[in-house]
Protein backbone atom coordinates (compact mmCIF):
# COMPACT_ATOMS: atom_id res chain seq x y z
CA UNK A 1 0.00 0.00 0.00
CA UNK A 2 1.67 3.52 -0.54
CA UNK A 3 1.21 6.00 2.65
CA UNK A 4 0.93 9.09 1.13
CA UNK A 5 -0.75 11.66 4.26
CA UNK A 6 -0.48 10.92 7.87
CA UNK A 7 -1.80 12.43 10.98
CA UNK A 8 0.49 12.23 14.52
CA UNK A 9 -1.30 12.56 17.46
CA UNK A 10 0.07 14.32 20.25
CA UNK A 11 2.57 17.28 19.99
CA UNK A 12 4.75 16.52 22.56
CA UNK A 13 8.14 15.76 22.56
CA UNK A 14 7.90 12.52 20.58
CA UNK A 15 4.99 13.30 18.03
CA UNK A 16 6.48 16.84 17.02
CA UNK A 17 10.07 14.48 16.42
CA UNK A 18 7.72 12.19 14.80
CA UNK A 19 6.30 14.71 12.32
CA UNK A 20 9.31 16.49 11.66
CA UNK A 21 11.01 12.97 10.08
CA UNK A 22 7.65 12.10 7.66
CA UNK A 23 7.68 15.80 6.81
CA UNK A 24 11.61 15.80 6.03
CA UNK A 25 11.30 12.33 3.94
CA UNK A 26 8.62 14.23 1.69
CA UNK A 27 4.91 13.05 3.09
CA UNK A 28 2.14 15.24 4.15
CA UNK A 29 1.75 15.63 7.89
CA UNK A 30 -0.89 16.48 9.98
CA UNK A 31 -0.04 17.61 13.59
CA UNK A 32 -2.87 16.88 16.27
CA UNK A 33 -3.13 17.93 19.66
CA UNK A 34 -5.75 18.61 22.44
CA UNK A 35 -4.47 21.87 23.12
CA UNK A 36 -3.42 24.90 20.96
CA UNK A 37 -0.79 25.89 22.80
CA UNK A 38 0.79 22.13 22.94
CA UNK A 39 0.27 22.54 18.85
CA UNK A 40 2.05 25.71 18.85
CA UNK A 41 4.75 24.56 20.77
CA UNK A 42 5.30 21.40 18.60
CA UNK A 43 5.46 23.13 15.49
CA UNK A 44 7.60 26.39 16.33
CA UNK A 45 10.09 23.94 17.85
CA UNK A 46 9.80 21.94 14.08
CA UNK A 47 11.04 25.00 12.65
CA UNK A 48 13.66 26.02 14.71
CA UNK A 49 15.13 22.19 14.67
CA UNK A 50 14.78 22.81 10.58
CA UNK A 51 16.30 26.13 10.57
CA UNK A 52 19.27 24.95 12.61
CA UNK A 53 20.09 22.14 9.97
CA UNK A 54 19.65 24.37 7.20
CA UNK A 55 22.15 26.60 9.20
CA UNK A 56 24.49 23.99 10.01
CA UNK A 57 24.56 22.96 6.00
CA UNK A 58 22.66 19.73 6.94
CA UNK A 59 20.12 20.75 4.16
CA UNK A 60 19.29 23.28 1.44
CA UNK A 61 17.34 26.56 2.55
CA UNK A 62 14.47 25.03 -0.12
CA UNK A 63 14.56 21.72 1.69
CA UNK A 64 14.02 23.31 4.95
CA UNK A 65 10.92 25.14 3.45
CA UNK A 66 9.56 22.24 1.81
CA UNK A 67 10.00 20.19 4.90
CA UNK A 68 7.63 22.62 7.01
CA UNK A 69 5.25 23.65 4.01
CA UNK A 70 4.63 19.66 4.53
CA UNK A 71 3.39 20.15 7.83
CA UNK A 72 -0.28 21.37 9.02
CA UNK A 73 -1.38 21.86 12.69
CA UNK A 74 -4.47 20.72 14.11
CA UNK A 75 -6.91 20.14 17.09
CA UNK A 76 -9.33 18.25 15.13
CA UNK A 77 -9.34 14.46 14.89
CA UNK A 78 -11.89 14.32 12.02
CA UNK A 79 -9.07 15.60 9.72
CA UNK A 80 -7.55 12.59 9.80
CA UNK A 81 -10.37 11.45 7.59
CA UNK A 82 -7.68 11.30 4.45
CA UNK A 83 -4.76 9.81 6.02
CA UNK A 84 -3.10 6.52 5.08
CA UNK A 85 -1.53 6.39 8.06
CA UNK A 86 -1.86 7.98 12.17
CA UNK A 87 0.65 7.66 15.02
CA UNK A 88 -0.65 8.15 17.97
CA UNK A 89 2.06 9.93 20.38
CA UNK A 90 -0.09 11.16 23.60
CA UNK A 91 0.42 10.26 26.89
CA UNK A 92 1.23 6.40 28.17
CA UNK A 93 -2.14 5.60 29.37
CA UNK A 94 -4.01 2.83 28.23
CA UNK A 95 -7.75 4.52 28.69
CA UNK A 96 -6.42 7.40 27.10
CA UNK A 97 -4.84 5.51 23.84
CA UNK A 98 -8.16 2.88 23.40
CA UNK A 99 -10.22 6.12 22.96
CA UNK A 100 -8.35 7.97 21.13
CA UNK A 101 -8.09 4.41 18.75
CA UNK A 102 -11.88 4.27 18.85
CA UNK A 103 -12.23 7.44 17.49
CA UNK A 104 -9.93 7.14 14.71
CA UNK A 105 -11.64 4.23 13.46
CA UNK A 106 -14.37 5.36 13.21
CA UNK A 107 -12.76 8.46 11.30
CA UNK A 108 -10.20 7.45 9.23
CA UNK A 109 -10.55 5.33 5.82
CA UNK A 110 -10.71 1.87 6.15
CA UNK A 111 -7.75 0.88 4.49
CA UNK A 112 -5.63 2.92 6.78
CA UNK A 113 -2.82 1.34 9.11
CA UNK A 114 -3.35 2.77 13.07
CA UNK A 115 -0.02 2.97 14.85
CA UNK A 116 1.19 3.57 18.03
CA UNK A 117 4.36 5.18 19.83
CA UNK A 118 3.53 3.61 23.25
CA UNK A 119 6.78 2.52 25.13
CA UNK A 120 5.36 -0.05 26.86
CA UNK A 121 1.78 -0.90 26.98
CA UNK A 122 -0.02 -3.99 25.02
CA UNK A 123 -0.59 -3.39 21.08
CA UNK A 124 -2.82 -6.15 21.37
CA UNK A 125 -5.12 -4.59 23.56
CA UNK A 126 -5.11 -1.15 22.11
CA UNK A 127 -5.73 -3.30 18.89
CA UNK A 128 -8.67 -5.05 20.08
CA UNK A 129 -10.12 -2.12 21.03
CA UNK A 130 -10.98 -1.03 17.24
CA UNK A 131 -12.42 -3.28 14.47
CA UNK A 132 -9.74 -3.09 12.56
CA UNK A 133 -6.84 -5.27 14.68
CA UNK A 134 -5.11 -6.56 11.78
CA UNK A 135 -4.24 -2.61 10.81
CA UNK A 136 -2.80 -1.98 14.26
CA UNK A 137 0.71 -1.84 14.92
CA UNK A 138 3.06 -0.74 17.34
CA UNK A 139 6.14 1.68 15.91
CA UNK A 140 8.05 2.71 18.03
CA UNK A 141 10.46 5.70 17.84
CA UNK A 142 13.00 6.58 20.14
CA UNK A 143 13.88 10.54 21.53
CA UNK A 144 15.16 12.54 20.54
CA UNK A 145 13.33 11.07 17.20
CA UNK A 146 15.44 13.15 14.45
CA UNK A 147 18.77 11.92 15.60
CA UNK A 148 17.91 8.11 16.80
CA UNK A 149 17.95 5.57 14.38
CA UNK A 150 16.13 2.95 15.59
CA UNK A 151 11.94 2.10 15.55
CA UNK A 152 11.36 -1.16 17.26
CA UNK A 153 8.20 -2.55 15.13
CA UNK A 154 5.58 -4.31 17.75
CA UNK A 155 3.61 -6.92 16.26
CA UNK A 156 -0.09 -7.48 18.06
CA UNK A 157 -1.22 -11.20 17.66
CA UNK A 158 -3.91 -9.65 14.73
CA UNK A 159 -1.05 -7.81 12.97
CA UNK A 160 -1.03 -8.87 9.54
CA UNK A 161 2.04 -9.81 7.50
CA UNK A 162 1.13 -7.06 5.23
CA UNK A 163 0.55 -4.07 7.67
CA UNK A 164 4.14 -5.05 9.39
CA UNK A 165 5.57 -5.12 5.65
CA UNK A 166 4.25 -1.39 4.90
CA UNK A 167 5.45 -0.38 8.38
CA UNK A 168 8.52 -1.61 7.83
CA UNK A 169 9.06 -0.18 4.51
CA UNK A 170 7.65 2.96 5.48
CA UNK A 171 10.60 3.23 8.55
CA UNK A 172 13.11 2.72 6.04
CA UNK A 173 11.87 4.93 3.88
CA UNK A 174 12.70 7.79 6.58
CA UNK A 175 16.08 6.71 6.86
CA UNK A 176 15.51 4.36 10.11
CA UNK A 177 16.44 0.91 11.15
CA UNK A 178 13.74 -1.73 11.78
CA UNK A 179 14.07 -4.07 14.61
CA UNK A 180 11.04 -5.95 14.83
CA UNK A 181 9.44 -7.50 18.10
CA UNK A 182 7.25 -9.42 19.82
CA UNK A 183 4.18 -7.61 21.72
CA UNK A 184 5.16 -8.45 25.64
CA UNK A 185 5.66 -5.72 28.24
CA UNK A 186 8.60 -3.20 27.36
CA UNK A 187 9.06 -4.57 24.21
CA UNK A 188 13.07 -4.87 23.98
CA UNK A 189 13.93 -1.29 24.78
CA UNK A 190 12.45 -0.69 27.53
CA UNK A 191 12.71 -4.23 29.49
CA UNK A 192 16.08 -3.64 29.43
CA UNK A 193 16.41 0.12 29.65
CA UNK A 194 13.82 1.17 32.04
CA UNK A 195 15.28 -1.40 35.08
CA UNK A 196 18.34 0.41 35.05
CA UNK A 197 17.29 3.53 34.97
CA UNK A 198 14.73 2.62 38.13
CA UNK A 199 17.89 1.06 39.75
CA UNK A 200 19.67 4.50 39.45
CA UNK A 201 17.44 5.62 41.18
CA UNK A 202 16.90 3.34 44.09
CA UNK A 203 21.11 4.27 44.29
CA UNK A 204 20.31 7.76 44.83
CA UNK A 205 17.56 6.81 47.38
CA UNK A 206 19.68 4.89 49.26
CA UNK A 207 22.54 7.22 49.82
CA UNK A 208 24.90 5.33 47.94
CA UNK A 209 25.89 8.30 45.54
CA UNK A 210 24.64 11.91 44.07
CA UNK A 211 22.52 12.33 40.93
CA UNK A 212 25.62 13.61 39.51
CA UNK A 213 28.12 11.03 40.63
CA UNK A 214 25.63 8.33 39.52
CA UNK A 215 25.43 10.00 36.01
CA UNK A 216 29.45 10.17 36.11
CA UNK A 217 30.33 6.73 36.79
CA UNK A 218 27.72 5.44 33.58
CA UNK A 219 28.95 8.29 31.31
CA UNK A 220 32.82 8.15 32.09
CA UNK A 221 32.42 4.19 33.46
CA UNK A 222 30.23 2.66 30.68
CA UNK A 223 30.89 5.18 27.66
CA UNK A 224 26.99 6.12 27.96
CA UNK A 225 25.93 9.32 26.09
CA UNK A 226 23.84 10.68 28.60
CA UNK A 227 23.95 9.34 32.92
CA UNK A 228 20.60 7.24 33.31
CA UNK A 229 18.95 10.44 35.24
CA UNK A 230 19.55 13.12 33.05
CA UNK A 231 18.09 10.02 30.42
CA UNK A 232 15.18 10.07 33.13
CA UNK A 233 14.72 14.00 33.31
CA UNK A 234 15.02 13.51 29.50
CA UNK A 235 12.58 11.01 28.71
CA UNK A 236 9.94 12.39 31.49
CA UNK A 237 10.00 10.79 34.55
CA UNK A 238 5.71 10.55 34.37
CA UNK A 239 6.65 8.36 31.52
CA UNK A 240 9.43 6.51 33.38
CA UNK A 241 6.89 5.42 36.19
CA UNK A 242 4.19 4.33 34.13
CA UNK A 243 6.56 1.99 32.26
CA UNK A 244 8.13 0.29 35.18
CA UNK A 245 3.97 -0.25 36.25
CA UNK A 246 3.37 -1.38 32.91
CA UNK A 247 6.63 -3.76 33.55
CA UNK A 248 5.80 -4.60 37.56
CA UNK A 249 2.41 -5.51 36.49
CA UNK A 250 2.83 -7.34 33.04
CA UNK A 251 5.29 -9.57 34.33
CA UNK A 252 4.18 -9.67 37.88
CA UNK A 253 8.03 -9.78 39.43
CA UNK A 254 9.10 -7.76 42.29
CA UNK A 255 12.57 -6.79 40.40
CA UNK A 256 10.60 -4.42 38.34
CA UNK A 257 9.16 -1.97 41.67
CA UNK A 258 9.36 1.44 40.88
CA UNK A 259 11.31 3.16 42.95
CA UNK A 260 9.61 4.84 45.54
CA UNK A 261 11.34 8.58 45.00
CA UNK A 262 10.58 7.89 41.16
CA UNK A 263 6.89 8.05 42.77
CA UNK A 264 6.99 10.95 44.66
CA UNK A 265 9.14 13.13 41.85
CA UNK A 266 6.33 12.36 40.05
CA UNK A 267 3.48 13.14 42.81
CA UNK A 268 5.28 16.71 43.24
CA UNK A 269 5.22 17.20 39.65
CA UNK A 270 8.72 17.07 39.24
CA UNK A 271 9.02 15.41 35.98
CA UNK A 272 12.22 16.41 34.16
CA UNK A 273 13.25 18.30 31.63
CA UNK A 274 9.66 18.96 30.68
CA UNK A 275 8.39 20.15 33.61
CA UNK A 276 11.86 22.69 34.43
CA UNK A 277 13.06 20.17 37.51
CA UNK A 278 13.56 16.54 37.93
CA UNK A 279 16.50 14.83 39.48
CA UNK A 280 17.91 18.52 38.15
CA UNK A 281 16.97 21.78 37.43
CA UNK A 282 16.40 23.32 33.79
CA UNK A 283 14.80 26.60 34.92
N1 LIG B 1 15.79 17.05 19.32
C1 LIG B 1 16.32 17.01 18.08
N2 LIG B 1 17.64 16.98 17.84
C2 LIG B 1 18.46 17.00 18.90
C3 LIG B 1 17.98 17.06 20.23
C4 LIG B 1 16.57 17.09 20.41
N3 LIG B 1 16.02 17.11 21.65
N4 LIG B 1 19.04 17.09 21.07
C5 LIG B 1 20.15 17.04 20.30
N5 LIG B 1 19.79 16.99 19.00
C6 LIG B 1 20.70 16.91 17.85
C7 LIG B 1 21.56 18.16 17.71
O1 LIG B 1 20.90 19.14 16.93
C8 LIG B 1 22.79 17.61 17.00
O2 LIG B 1 22.50 17.46 15.61
P1 LIG B 1 23.63 17.67 14.49
O3 LIG B 1 24.70 16.67 14.77
O4 LIG B 1 22.89 17.41 13.22
O5 LIG B 1 24.10 19.07 14.65
C9 LIG B 1 22.95 16.19 17.57
O6 LIG B 1 21.65 15.84 18.10
C10 LIG B 1 23.98 16.12 18.66
O7 LIG B 1 23.59 17.08 19.64
P2 LIG B 1 24.60 17.77 20.66
O8 LIG B 1 25.97 17.85 20.06
O9 LIG B 1 23.98 19.04 21.15
O10 LIG B 1 24.57 16.84 21.91
P3 LIG B 1 25.14 15.41 22.17
O11 LIG B 1 26.26 15.04 21.28
O12 LIG B 1 25.32 15.39 23.62
O13 LIG B 1 23.93 14.43 21.77
C11 LIG B 1 21.97 13.22 22.26
C12 LIG B 1 22.65 14.59 22.27
C13 LIG B 1 21.85 12.71 20.83
C14 LIG B 1 20.58 13.43 22.85
C15 LIG B 1 22.84 12.23 23.12
O14 LIG B 1 23.08 12.78 24.39
C16 LIG B 1 22.22 10.87 23.28
O15 LIG B 1 22.28 10.02 22.40
N6 LIG B 1 21.57 10.61 24.47
C17 LIG B 1 20.91 9.35 24.74
C18 LIG B 1 19.57 9.33 24.07
C19 LIG B 1 18.81 8.05 24.33
O16 LIG B 1 19.26 7.14 25.00
N7 LIG B 1 17.61 7.99 23.77
C20 LIG B 1 16.71 6.89 23.99
C21 LIG B 1 15.78 7.26 25.11
S1 LIG B 1 14.69 5.93 25.49
C22 LIG B 1 13.46 6.06 24.36
O17 LIG B 1 13.40 6.92 23.56
C23 LIG B 1 12.43 5.00 24.41
C24 LIG B 1 11.33 5.18 25.39
O18 LIG B 1 10.26 4.60 25.13
C25 LIG B 1 11.46 5.92 26.65
P1 LIG C 1 4.50 14.53 26.12
O1 LIG C 1 3.90 14.67 27.47
O2 LIG C 1 5.69 15.35 25.74
O3 LIG C 1 3.37 14.81 24.98
C1 LIG C 1 2.10 14.23 24.95
C2 LIG C 1 1.18 15.18 24.17
O4 LIG C 1 -0.05 14.50 23.90
C3 LIG C 1 0.82 16.47 24.92
O5 LIG C 1 1.10 17.59 24.09
C4 LIG C 1 -0.70 16.36 25.17
O6 LIG C 1 -1.37 17.60 25.10
C5 LIG C 1 -1.11 15.45 24.01
N1 LIG C 1 -2.36 14.69 24.23
C6 LIG C 1 -2.77 14.05 25.35
N2 LIG C 1 -3.95 13.43 25.12
C7 LIG C 1 -4.28 13.68 23.82
C8 LIG C 1 -5.37 13.32 22.98
N3 LIG C 1 -6.37 12.56 23.44
N4 LIG C 1 -5.37 13.77 21.70
C9 LIG C 1 -4.36 14.55 21.22
N5 LIG C 1 -3.30 14.92 21.99
C10 LIG C 1 -3.27 14.50 23.25
O7 LIG C 1 4.80 12.97 25.95
P2 LIG C 1 5.93 12.25 25.06
O8 LIG C 1 7.18 12.13 25.85
O9 LIG C 1 5.93 12.86 23.71
O10 LIG C 1 5.32 10.76 24.98
C11 LIG C 1 4.25 10.43 24.12
C12 LIG C 1 4.20 8.92 23.92
O11 LIG C 1 5.45 8.47 23.37
C13 LIG C 1 3.99 8.11 25.20
O12 LIG C 1 3.21 6.98 24.90
C14 LIG C 1 5.41 7.71 25.59
O13 LIG C 1 5.46 6.55 26.37
C15 LIG C 1 6.00 7.46 24.20
N6 LIG C 1 7.47 7.56 24.12
C16 LIG C 1 8.12 8.50 24.87
C17 LIG C 1 9.50 8.59 24.77
C18 LIG C 1 10.26 9.61 25.56
O14 LIG C 1 11.50 9.53 25.65
N7 LIG C 1 9.61 10.61 26.15
C19 LIG C 1 10.20 7.74 23.90
C20 LIG C 1 9.49 6.82 23.12
C21 LIG C 1 8.12 6.73 23.26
Amino acid sequence: MSINTVMVIGAGQMGAGIAQVFAQSGIQVKLNDLQQDALDKGLSGIEKRLARAAEKGKMSAEDQTAAFNRLSGTTNLEDASDCDLVIEAVVENMDVKTKVFQQLDKITPKHAILASNTSSLPITEIAAATNRPSQVIGMHFMNPVPVMKLVEIIRAIQTSDETYQAIEDMTKQLNKSPVEVEDFPGFVSNRILMPMINEAIYTVYEGVASPEDVDTVMKLGMNHPMGPLTLADFIGLDTCLYIMEVLHEGFGDSKYRPCPLLRKYVKAGWLGKKSGRGFYSYE
